[in-house]
């Protein structure tokens, strides 16, 4: 099987970018990624693209006053790299409805919380685990799933729980959950180029 092309969106720092990476270097991932956009100036993870040899590119949202034209820019950008599939590693931007169906099924997120808790929009980065901490939970996580047209609403494709600490702050909360996430998610990414994840609906089935 042909490796997959993978484009990575971020918006800042990168380490689920780089546990990626890592996961590719360690050859456990049937792909590649052709290129790393930041929707941001100064995303540290541009730079860590660029120390592995990946093509790293700025699209930065505040260049564009149009939002269309904006997406179009991003479209275009992984269309030239030819990708197979998208992964969403931090990226703060809520997609548009034509770049969703553009790249219908071939768009991966990862979230920190346990979805449908703490989602949507509003809720990204550090907003998450203050939410989380306010309402007084438990338990909480890191969440991969297909991208829909609405914001993390798509099937879930992996999921995975941490304690909670009573003397947690959103900080500490979000080093264990991103712990995780740099588990799921290159396992969730694993799974899809080595062609064993079905969507059927909400449900995202693993055939061996
Ligand atoms: C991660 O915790 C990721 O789950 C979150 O942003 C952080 C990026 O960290 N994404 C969202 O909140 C999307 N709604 P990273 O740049 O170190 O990978």
């Amino acid at each position: 099987m042909s490796k997959v092309k993978i484009g990575v969106l971020i918006s800042g720092g990168g380490t689920n970018l780089q546990a990626l990476i890592d996961a590719i270097n360690g050859g456990s991932i049937n792909g590649n990624i052709a290129v790393v956009i930041s929707d941001r100036d100064n995303a540290h993870g541009i730079e860590r693209a660029k120390k592995h040899g990946i093509d790293g590119i700025v699209i930065s949202r505040k260049d564009y006053k149009n939002k269309g034209e904006f997406f179009d820019t991003l479209i275009n950008t992984l269309k030239e790299y030819e990708v197979d599939l998208i992964v969403l590693a931090g990226f703060l931007t809520i997609l548009s409805k034509n770049f969703v169906e553009v790249f219908n099924e071939k768009i991966i997120n990862i979230h920190p919380a346990l979805i449908p808790s703490f989602c949507g929009e509003g809720y990204y980065g550090q907003k998450v685990h203050t939410a989380a901490l306010d309402y007084g939970i438990k338990v909480s996580g890191a969440t991969v799933h297909f991208v829909d047209e609405k914001a993390d609403t798509g099937p879930i494709i992996l999921q995975e729980a941490v304690p909670v600490m009573e003397d947690d702050t959103p900080e500490t909360l979000a080093l264990r959950v991103l712990q995780v996430e740099h588990k799921i998610l290159p396992e969730a990414v694993r799974l899809y180029c080595d062609g064993k994840l079905i969507i059927e609906g909400r449900k995202v089935k693993q055939i061996n």
